[in-house]
């Protein structure tokens, strides 16, 4: 099922090709770009022995599937055809869409095709904005690119390998876990694998923006006048390009030039008094034009303050309490991997409808849809990297792996108002490799992005005679201290009425998890687990434990929903999924619920 799309493309007389990896610093703000979505039906194969990829020695083959080759004589022998293969809708995870494969993990080949027109006086991208986990690209049958990593976007410049008239993308993804992959080998999360976000064809300027950075400094509170410091990059190191940053309803412009590295760098100064301040109750957003040489991309930008002082967080210089919860990137209705911003509308609107001005966007980068919905409806975000429990921690090709998905996590949203926090890390056991990795780690974050918050989940690293100390050698890495604790689920809910807890540190708390399972409609005594009532219960104890810990300054309880798990496989019960949602998978409110959201309610 050939679609044709009628678009005019780059075919640069560059022709010059050599197979080598066309990757490119990811392209900000992507979707201000002209483009063509090659989001629809892809035909796939199941691979399970990687036959289009390795010889029977395990060699690279040259004649693998991404040659999508067809027979030219009767005689000749091939075994494999696209397009007579069946089709899936992309972007999707392969898990919800053809039950053979809802436990599948391996290789699955991907191709569509689409038609190039002639143009040479632009370039044309091809943009992924995940692929979980580790994927090869071809265009017609040539290597453009191999990613990993499930959950940030690449991009590569595929100018030189676009064809007028018909074009073959062939995608070979396999989400086999390994030890030293990110995240590892285990995780309490279903392993969704494809292409699992969008995918677009982006036509820009020979010398495009390829990063732009908008933030507002900070000032003392009765500041006259406040400044907005202005970043750019273009795609070629050289002098003399002009960049004017422009915000209409500021009536703030500023022209520059760029340097021999391609840069320019201001300051916007603004009164006070006329520049409204992102936060939760006014989610302002201002149109921001930013040209460079004849073209101009418009984004939607808010600005605020972010930061901490003592045990207090502080948004544009106010206190702020974080209330927080969970969430994974996962549709409702047990629908896969979340990709729309119709799936972020719905699971956001539960949250907020908890009385949430906060989000945890746990444990990896979630579509770029979700982090931006969350910014127009005035909610905060934590964004975390996948670097979950026990990662390898002297692989350097592991460390470079979780390097690469923080630099990609920052890039494609440093310029997101409600993002305030990026978290390393969630629940890593305490060795000196992972104290290195992750101390590492955060002072890298802080090279990329040094006006939000850096913090990691942490775990409770002594309890006895009712006292929780928290001593993790990454507090001084930090700003906040964050911490998951379970008690009521893995330790007695009796307990929490007699804890104390000792934190060391001179920092804001967040308690980024706690939480208990229960199935919706299910209702018994109070200590009776998977119960409605165990788990309001144990929502009791925990807020009134948590409310007397010193410097609380936010929490996300474990999970908004009932989330898919492979590690979770009580019949009846769980049956695949981590029931520690306040709604199920469909929705439903549980009894904890109605506890949490009055506890925002009064907070
Ligand atoms: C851990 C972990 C979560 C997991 C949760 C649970 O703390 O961070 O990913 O789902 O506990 O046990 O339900």
């Amino acid at each position: 099922m050939k679609r044709l799309l009628t678009i005019i493309f780059a075919v640069s007389c560059l022709l010059t090709t050599k197979a080598q990896d066309k990757v490119l610093p990811l392209i900000q703000n992507v979707k201000a770009y002209e483009s063509l979505s090659l989001n629809g039906d892809w035909h796939y194969i199941v691979d399970v022995q990687e036959e289009g990829y390795y010889d029977y020695r395990m060699n690279p083959t040259r004649w693998g599937f991404f040659q999508n080759a067809k027979p030219q004589r009767p005689e000749d022998l091939i075994e494999y055809d696209f397009d007579k293969s069946p089709t899936m809708k992309i972007p999707s995870d392969w898990n919800t869409q053809d039950e053979r494969l809802f436990f599948y993990e391996g290789t699955v080949w991907f191709k569509t095709s689409f038609q190039a027109v002639p143009m040479n006086d632009c370039r044309t991208l091809l943009y992924f904005a995940a692929v979980n986990y580790d994927c090869h690209v071809y265009l017609n049958g040539r290597h453009v690119g191999h990613h990993i990593g499930g959950f940030t976007p690449f991009n590569y410049d595929v100018s030189d390998l676009l064809r007028e008239g018909e074009n073959t993308l062939i995608v070979k993804v396999d989400n086999k876990r390994h030890a030293e992959d990110v995240p590892t080998q285990i995780f309490d999360w279903w392993n969704y694998g494809g292409i699992t976000r969008d995918v677009w064809l982006v036509k820009v300027p020979m010398v495009y923006l390829e990063d732009y950075d908008l933030q507002l400094t900070k000032a003392d509170a009765k500041a006259k006048q406040r400044e907005i410091s202005f970043k750019a990059k273009i795609s070629k190191a050289e002098a003399g390009h002009k960049v004017c940053v422009y915000i209409p309803d500021l009536k703030l412009e500023q022209q520059l030039t760029t340097d021999g590295e391609g840069k320019v760098s201001g300051t916007l100064k603004v009164s006070a008094k006329k520049l409204s301040l992102w936060s939760p109750a006014n989610p302002r957003l201002y149109r921001v034009d930013i040209s460079l040489d004849t073209s101009t991309i418009t984004d939607e930008i808010g600005f605020r303050t972010i930061e901490t002082r003592d045990k207090q967080i502080l948004l544009n210089g106010q206190p702020i309490f974080l209330k927080g919860i969970s969430i994974h990137n996962e549709k409702a209705n047990g629908g896969g991997r979340a990709n729309t911003v119709e799936d972020a509308r719905t699971l956001l609107s539960w949250a907020q409808d908890l009385g949430c001005n906060f989000v945890r966007l746990a444990h990896y980068p979630h579509h770029e849809e979700m982090v931006r919905e969350a910014e127009r409806m005035g909610i905060l975000v934590w964004s975390e990297i996948p670097v979950y429990w026990t990662i390898a921690w002297k692989n350097a090709q592991t460390y470079a792996n979780a390097r690469q998905q923080l630099t990609d996590m920052i890039s494609r949203d440093h310029n997101r108002a409600n993002i305030i926090i990026w978290s390393i890390a969630n629940e890593t056991p305490h060795s000196a490799e992972r104290d290195t990795f992750l101390g590492n780690l955060a002072q890298y974050a802080r090279t990329l992005d040094n006006t939000r918050l850096i913090s990691m989940a942490m775990e409770v690293t002594g309890a006895s005679n009712y006292v929780n100390r928290l001593n993790d050698n990454m507090n001084q890495y930090v700003d906040v201290v964050s911490f998951n604790q379970y008690i009521g689920w893995y330790r007695d809910v009796n307990d929490a009425p007699k804890m104390r807890w000792e934190i060391p540190y001179n920092k804001p708390v967040i308690i980024s998890e706690f939480g208990g399972g229960a199935k919706y409609g299910l209702h018994g005594e109070k200590n009776q687990r998977w119960t409605e009532e165990f788990q309001e219960n144990l929502y009791i104890e925990n807020l009134a434990m948590i409310d007397k810990i010193e410097g609380l300054a936010g929490t996300t309880p474990w999970i908004l929903k009932d989330f898919r798990s492979p590690r979770r496989v009580l019949p009846g019960v769980q049956d695949y999924y981590n029931m520690k949602g306040l709604l199920s998978d469909k929705g439903e409110k549980k009894k904890a619920f109605f506890v949490l959201q009055k506890w925002y309610n009064q907070k």
